[in-house]
């Protein structure tokens, strides 16, 4: 359903990603590595990440959205908002996000507002941040290990996307028995070279 069909949309103001350090403070903090180390879409796509860029301001009819969601299958929709001062047990919760895991389909959400940080694990298990602003649509494939925190700011309003029925189910690492998982390291794993190194 992705790969071949899907065409990477970087366009303007593209989504950024990078490196993260290994430090232990607030996990809403950018957690950049000093000196920056920069992720490229096209490193995220290898990793079976992707991306476009839409107006959000329009989100409601918007036509791209709309061929992308009949392109993909992306049947189900519903829109969910996360701040501090609404959502019951915030802290609690945004830990739970927070915890590295998988799922058995793939995660699509669309930034419609606020900000968010997706982390996802590359080859050599290394975490990359990807910052999530508004209008940011982003796909992560079955199988990855991956974990999700709000920026600073404190608030973001996201549209969830699913292929059919929505199945929110989270296994947490390790998760390497299921099926997927083993499907998703053969998929990068033939799609870049893979690392040797000691
Ligand atoms: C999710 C985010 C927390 O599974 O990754 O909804
Ligand atoms: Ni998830």
């Amino acid at each position: 359903m992705r790969g071949a069909t899907v065409i990477l949309r970087s366009g303007p103001g593209a989504m950024e990603a990078w490196y993260m350090d290994g430090s232990d403070g607030d996990q809403r903090e950018p957690h950049r590595r000093d000196p920056d180390q920069p992720v490229s879409l096209e490193t995220l796509q290898a990793l079976g990440v992707f991306h476009w860029k839409l107006n959000a301001d329009i989100y409601e009819k918007d036509p791209e959205l709309e061929r992308i969601r009949k392109d993909q299958g992306y049947s189900y929709m519903d829109i969910i908002t996360i701040r501090k001062d609404t959502l019951p047990n915030y802290e609690e919760k945004l830990k739970m996000f927070f915890e590295e895991h998988l799922h058995l389909d793939d995660e699509i959400r669309y930034i419609l507002d606020g900000e968010a940080y997706f982390d996802v694990r590359d080859k050599e298990e290394r975490w990359i941040r990807i910052a999530m602003t508004k209008g940011d649509l982003i796909t992560l494939p079955a199988g990855i290990y991956h974990r999700f925190t709000l920026t600073q700011t404190n608030f973001t309003k996201a549209m969830r996307l699913f292929v059919g029925e929505p199945v929110w189910k989270a296994y947490n690492r390790p998760a390497d028995h299921f099926d997927i998982r083993q499907k998703y390291l053969l998929s990068v794993q033939s799609c870049g070279a893979v690392q040797m190194d000691g």
